[in-house]
């Protein structure tokens, strides 16, 4: 039974990657104390930027036991990996060559030029989750210790659009989209909700007041997924965060903020 969000709200953005790797820390030591390992899927764009660069660095970096991390991705603009739109890129500069990482626990989602379309893209994706996962059941998504999620301006979460088809996917874990309107217009590939919602703990960031009327409206207005694909992220068994900036909050009701989290 999907339980009610912890809603945080922070200060500034700084604040919320402060609380974002503190969460982060404290996940991966349970996750690896509990099952001697940690998955986490990151996500794009530019919110998580201060997030990985605080884990980079002490003291977060010396409070993860790296060698039982396994990185992964919740979404991926279909462009090389070195292109400037790539996700990958942006955690590869920011955090993953900062701390001792095994290459060999990293798992990009592939894009140009190991593979030239999206279908192919998702479907290698989901043979790496299969192995990794050791299930060949797509019925049974893998279960990730913490998924992070940004939010962009339409309620979009991940690359999961509004009204795109991939939302009604129940029976994958990867698919592809062609390139959509939001920069960058570049195809993409996209964890789906059945994997997204079998996560342990999906954290949510979002900063800035550009967000505030998609916040509220996620948070308090119960929109469809079609039309707010971030509504669609609702753990079955996991907990979900999501983690504020006061812009980013500020047109929230104080009954949606003040039983749900608290001020950081
Ligand atoms: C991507 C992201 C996307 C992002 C939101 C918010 O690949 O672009 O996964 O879902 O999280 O668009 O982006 P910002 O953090 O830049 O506002």
């Amino acid at each position: 039974m999907p339980r009610p969000p912890e809603i945080v709200v922070c200060a500034d953005a700084d604040a919320l990657a402060q609380c974002a790797a503190e969460i982060f820390v404290g996940v991966a030591r349970d996750a690896i104390a509990e099952r001697g390992k940690f998955t986490v899927a990151l996500s794009g764009g530019s919110t998580p930027e201060k997030l990985y660069k605080l884990l980079a660095a002490p003291p977060f970096a010396n409070q993860v036991d790296w060698q039982n991390v396994f990185v992964f991705w919740g979404d991926e603009r279909f462009v090389p990996h070195d292109d400037k739109n790539s996700n990958f890129g942006m955690a590869q500069n920011t955090l993953l060559v900062h701390v001792p990482l095994p290459p060999a626990n990293v798992f990009a989602m592939p894009t140009p030029p190991l593979v030239s379309d999206v279908a192919e893209g998702a479907g290698r994706y989901v043979n790496t989750l299969a192995a990794f996962w050791e299930t060949g059941d797509l019925a049974t998504p893998p279960v990730f210790d913490l998924a992070l999620m940004g939010l962009g301006d339409d309620g979009h979460t991940a690359s999961l659009f509004p009204g795109n088809l991939s939302l009604d996917t129940r029976l994958n874990w990867v698919v592809g989209s062609q390139a959509g309107v939001l920069p960058p217009p570049v195809p993409r590939l996209t964890l789906t909700l059945p994997v997204f919602n079998a996560a342990r703990h999906v954290l949510f960031l979002a900063a800035g007041a550009r967000k505030a009327d998609v916040v509220k409206d996620v948070l308090e207005n119960h929109p469809t997924t079609a039309v707010r694909p971030a509504a669609g992220i609702v753990p079955a068994n996991g907990k979900l965060t999501w983690l504020l900036d006061m812009e980013a909050a500020g047109k929230l009701s104080p009954e949606t903020t003040q039983n749900e989290g608290n001020e950081k």
